[in-house]
């Protein structure tokens, strides 16, 4: 070797290294310490020294991640242990009972620990590393033989392609496993992209990460945002042997593997029942799908002993949680129209146990998400209803689609009016022309909106009576509801006496409301609570706001030329504000403040309330925070300048930590809002 040779291999061998290092810190760490374009540097320079000199190539290079040839096909590979799978459970008592079962096959004095962990919804891997390098990497296929993806999960850089010397030596031979899967937000961006360019969207994360491995060209798979968390060693050759599952985690991650934080241990059944309960609240912040959770046995002897059946293992079991998704078919479509005229097509599906209720209708948005997913009438359709948010169609089942489905087209007039129906400019939405004194069905979904607990809050004026008194044209406007009669009420349909009364007395009572609720209650386009609260906070009365330009309008806090003019077209119509004006009448009243009256001592600031609350709601908190002058947002970034953590606060509040954002608790929260007492108008 010359001497320029000598030195051009040990700046590759360091460039190597530090990719490695960095490689570690970004995507099994989280933690990265240089800048995406200084890795890139460091990168580009390797790529250029290994080009000029080829006789130091070597398949380990952080370069060599990508190979340049597409596969034939995948080599079918035998797994050394078979990858069996797991009893599953959806009980405690049932976990209780595979307790009791290991106690059984177990000797009377030993003890029982275990270690959870969350069960991803991913692809399922096993990795052989020979003298630390990545050699093999296999699918599970049918437990006893799997495919060859060693090329695609190569590119996958959250799994090292040579294990870092820890503080056990890596063994000569090792395997180990664990679950490829694809982060939620990652999936998203990636539809969303794939939407723009009119490409073909994935339908869950799961078979995101499995067609991403499936892939016969690598560059695909590299071009997938996928990621691994490992979660047993399937066998190792050499003098190291782990005693216990928490141990063999420890080790992999101090090997540089990436290894679930969430794994736990749990001395004991309690502690398993815990850990399920939090995590399955946690769930939608973790930011991945998972199903469940998995509790193992500990001790490695114990496992052993208790060895497998012909296809499970008896050291673990599969706590599952109810299915976030499941298939369905789509029985019709209907056009529903709203407060606002705008016309949704939504699903009538047949009906299926999902997230936890049974579901059968689903909201398609509009008529553009009605062709991004390409549905028809008949089709089997993919259903998943997360946490508490509503169930959403997130795609067809490819090759179940009957002969003649119906596509589905946009009515060509107001299934609730006849009116016509407009699609305007770039708006998605389909509207229908006329308004609430012509449309029966705007004007049910505006009175049900004035009655809605964050408006007048008028309890008892629910769905069923609305669509009488419209139908019987009792009520016209909402002003009509306070004109309306014991009598009368006690003559509809499934009212008795003590309801009428009640209703009665709820009605009255909404009459005493406050003018941020008053102004949304009116139901405005695109004017939701917190612009309401805005509004009312910077006109100080109705009259001012009634009045109000489009200019003056855009003075509001949050308030952009759409919004401004929204308002003041609703204001300028003789018939709202003549509704407006019958409802002050009618004895509807709120405390008068001058406009804009206290500080805002959080003007410009930017909060997010993550977890939950015990003195107040959420809305609550939020119309509180926004009447100081802060924005309420959803997510934390590094704009946000305060999180409010209540328990069970997960993900928002660990980003918060990574960005150094301030957190106050609940009692911090109260003190802040006792300290400015007038700024509370929704309360
Ligand atoms: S332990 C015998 N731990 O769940 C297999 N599995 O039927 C031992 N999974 O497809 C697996 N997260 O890929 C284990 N933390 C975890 C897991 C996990 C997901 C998958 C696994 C397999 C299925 C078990």
């Amino acid at each position: 070797m010359t001497p320029r040779e000598r030195t051009a291999a040990a700046r590759i061998d360091e460039l190597r290294e530090q990719l490695h290092y960095h490689n570690h810190r970004y995507h099994v760490l989280d933690a990265p310490e240089i800048a995406d374009a200084e890795y890139d540097a460091l990168f580009d320079e390797l790529v250029q020294l290994e080009a000029q000199h080829p006789e130091l190539a070597s398949a380990d290079s952080p370069t060599q991640r990508v190979g340049a040839t597409p596969l034939d096909g995948f080599n079918s590979v035998t797994h050394a242990v078979a990858m069996l799978s797991l009893d599953k459970c959806t009980t405690f008592a049932e976990l209780g009972d595979w307790v009791e079962r290991c106690r059984g096959l177990l000797d009377e004095d030993d003890e029982l620990s275990f270690v959870c962990e969350p069960k991803i919804d991913g692809v399922a891997v096993a990795l052989v590393y020979e003298q630390g390098r990545l050699t093999l990497a296999a699918t599970r296929g049918d437990g006893q033989t799997g495919e060859d993806i060693t090329a695609n999960v190569r590119t996958i850089g959250a799994v090292p392609l040579v294990l870092s010397p820890g503080a056990v030596a890596v063994p000569p031979r090792v395997e180990i496993r664990g679950e490829i899967y694809m982060p939620e937000a990652d999936f998203q961006a990636f539809n969303e992209r794939a939407r723009q360019r009119g490409e073909k969207t994935l339908v869950n994360p799961r078979n995101g990460a499995a067609g991403s491995l499936r892939q016969l060209d690598p560059r695909l798979t590299a071009s997938r945002p996928l990621t691994m968390y490992c979660y047993s060693i399937g066998w190792i050759e050499g003098d190291w042997q782990p005693t216990s599952h928490s141990e063999a985690l420890a080790q992999l991650a101090d090997w540089g593997m990436r290894v679930n934080p969430l794994s736990s241990a749990a001395p004991d059944l309690d502690e398993c029942e815990r850990y399920i309960e939090d995590v399955q609240q946690r769930r939608e912040e973790l930011g991945y799908d998972i199903d469940g959770v998995v509790v193992k046995v500990d001790s490695l002897a114990q496992q052993r002993r208790l060895g497998a059946l012909t296809r499970t293992l008896r050291w673990a079991i599969a706590y599952k949680y109810p299915a976030e998704e499941a298939t369905t078919r789509l029985l019709d479509v209907e056009f529903q129209v709203g407060r606002t005229g705008a016309i949704t097509p939504v699903a009538r599906l047949e009906p299926v146990f999902v997230g936890g209720v049974t579901v059968s209708n689903a909201t398609l948005h509009n008529m553009d998400e009605v062709a991004r997913l390409g549905i028809r009438v008949g089709d089997t359709v993919v259903l998943r209803r997360a946490g508490d948010v509503i169930p959403q169609i997130t795609g067809v089942v490819a090759g179940k689609r009957p002969r003649r489905a119906a596509k589905v087209a946009l009515p060509e007039t107001c299934p609730a009016c006849g009116s016509d129906i407009t699609v305007a400019g770039e708006e998605a939405v389909a509207r229908c022309t006329a308004d609430a004194r012509v449309c029966p069905a705007q004007r049910k979904e505006g009175l049900r909106h004035f009655a809605s607990r964050l408006a007048m809050d008028v309890e008892g004026l629910g769905e069923a009576l609305i669509e009488q008194l419209v139908e019987q044209d009792q009520v016209r406007t909402a002003a009509d509801l306070y004109a309306l009669e014991r009598d009368e009420l006690v003559a509809l349909d499934r009212m008795g006496e003590k309801s009428a009364d009640n209703l009665l007395a709820a009605l009255e009572a909404s009459k005493q409301t406050t003018l941020p609720r008053f102004i949304y209650a009116l139901g405005i386009r695109e004017v939701g609570e917190a612009t309401a609260a805005n509004l009312a906070n910077h006109f100080g009365d109705l009259q001012a706001l009634m009045e109000a330009s489009v200019d003056q309008l855009e003075q509001v806090d949050d308030v952009g030329p759409i919004v401004a003019s929204h308002v003041q077209e609703y204001f300028a119509s003789e018939h709202n504000r003549r509704a407006v004006e019958e409802l002050v009448a009618a004895g509807l009243r709120w405390p008068v403040r001058a406009a804009s009256a206290g500080p805002k001592p959080l003007a410009g600031q930017t909060w997010v309330l993550t977890g939950t609350l015990e003195s107040m709601t959420r809305d609550a908190a939020k119309a509180k925070l926004v009447a100081l002058g802060a924005k309420v947002t959803s997510s934390v970034s590094k704009n946000t300048d305060r999180v409010v953590a209540g328990p069970g606060a997960g993900s928002k509040l660990t980003k918060a930590g990574e960005l150094g954002v301030p957190v106050m608790d609940e009692t911090e929260l109260l003190a802040l809002l006792d300290a400015n007492p007038d700024q509370t108008p929704s309360s």
